[in-house]
């Protein structure tokens, strides 16, 4: 098959395009030329087509000349963004699929505030409730996301994206819901700062009680490069919608667990009640909102597993960090007000 990836250079695209590779497909990557791979190149063989998805349609009789078979669109921000993406390759592919994030669902507003009423039960199906306020983020935190992630415009929004994507009568699409990705490369370095308290030999790392407690859906890039190589490559994934993630959205003191035994920290964790828990540590909020997902469906309709472990993915995504350290904020790690919450 001819695949096209639309932001394929950056975190998780090269994944995919080596994925596919392997698997015999021909793939081409759209994108700016600035991003070449954060952690693992594209592999070679691979062509570029190089332009900007901000004006997408100054490429369009480049990208319909290709006729791919399968437009993998890593990278869409807002519905307006989608509608482009429709129209451009309407009568050009024969699918797209869009890379949508778990921030769809009404549980992400219950546990940012933004959505009114009740906890949201979880675990989070495909067919789990979305979000009835259509703007994921407040503007400044948008502003803050744009700094790490440069795809992002300032009407994101995976929801209307969503939208487009499955509602084209010509053009059938494949949603699929990313978890918080992790693994070499990871933009948010979300492995990080348990990982430098543990490797700075602290005695204790100390949680917020809920925080300690909170459930989210995470996938190693890798593994999540599969799903979306093996939605891209199967016919049966044309208007469907998929959860991707682990089995088991583990709580984020179970996270440190997995951390202390691939680093052999022996150091303890301590869960501590909001009012003892410094400042830096309080997770904002409504954490009694859990975000377990069920990604049954595209295990038993696709047929997919993980390639890799959990156990190589966590050491893999450690050895990245230690050699890929972000800069430090002091204030993030004030070890000071932690061990006078500890004592
Ligand atoms: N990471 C997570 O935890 C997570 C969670 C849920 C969902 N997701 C989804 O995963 C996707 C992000 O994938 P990623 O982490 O691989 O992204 P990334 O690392 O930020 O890579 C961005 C890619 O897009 C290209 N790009 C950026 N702006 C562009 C533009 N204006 N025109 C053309 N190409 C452009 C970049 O190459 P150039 O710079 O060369 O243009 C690069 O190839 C998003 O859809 C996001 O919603 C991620």
């Amino acid at each position: 098959m001819r695949l096209l990836l639309i932001g394929g250079s950056g975190f998780i695209g090269p994944h995919v395009a080596a994925a596919l590779v392997r698997s015999g497909h021909l793939v081409t990557v759209f994108h700016r030329g600035r991003t070449h791979g954060s952690a693992r190149p594209l592999p070679s063989g691979i062509h570029e087509i190089l332009g900007d998805r901000r004006r997408l349609s100054e490429s369009a009789t480049t990208l319909r000349t290709l006729a791919p078979h399968v437009v993998v669109d890593l990278v869409l921000s807002s519905g307006r963004q989608a509608h482009e993406l429709m129209t451009v390759f309407r009568g050009a592919a024969s699918r797209i699929v869009a890379l949508s994030s778990c921030d769809v669902y009404r549980a992400c507003g219950v546990l940012h505030g933004s959505e009114p009423g009740s906890l949201e039960p979880v675990p989070l199906t495909e067919s789990s409730p979305l979000r009835t306020g259509l703007q994921t983020y407040p503007p400044e935190r948008i502003r803050m996301l744009q700094q790490v992630f440069g795809w992002l415009d300032d009407e994101y929004d995976k929801i209307p994206v969503e939208r487009e994507v499955l509602g084209d009568a010509d053009l059938p699409g494949t949603v699929l819901r990313l978890p918080m990705v992790y693994g070499p490369g990871d933009p948010l370095h979300r492995f990080f700062p348990m990982l430098k308290r543990m490797d700075d030999r602290r005695p204790a790392i100390l949680f917020e009680e809920k925080h300690a407690a909170w459930r989210s859906p995470r996938g190693y890039v890798e593994n999540v490069a599969a799903a979306i190589a093996l939605a891209a490559t199967s016919e049966h994934a044309a208007g469907h919608i998929y959860n991707v993630g682990e089995a088991e959205s583990l709580p984020e003191l179970e996270w440190a667990r997995l951390l202390a035994t691939a680093t052999g920290w022996t150091g303890d964790l301590v869960t501590l009640p909001a009012d003892r828990t410094p400042a830096h540590l309080r997770a904002p909020g409504n954490l009694d909102q859990h975000w377990t997902t069920d990604t049954r469906r595209i295990r038993q309709e696709l047929a997919y597993t993980e390639p890799i472990d959990r156990d190589e993915a966590i050491r893999r995504t450690i050895d990245w960090e230690r050699a890929h350290p972000p800069p430090i904020d002091p204030g993030a790690f004030d070890y000071g007000a932690e061990d006078a919450a500890f004592r």
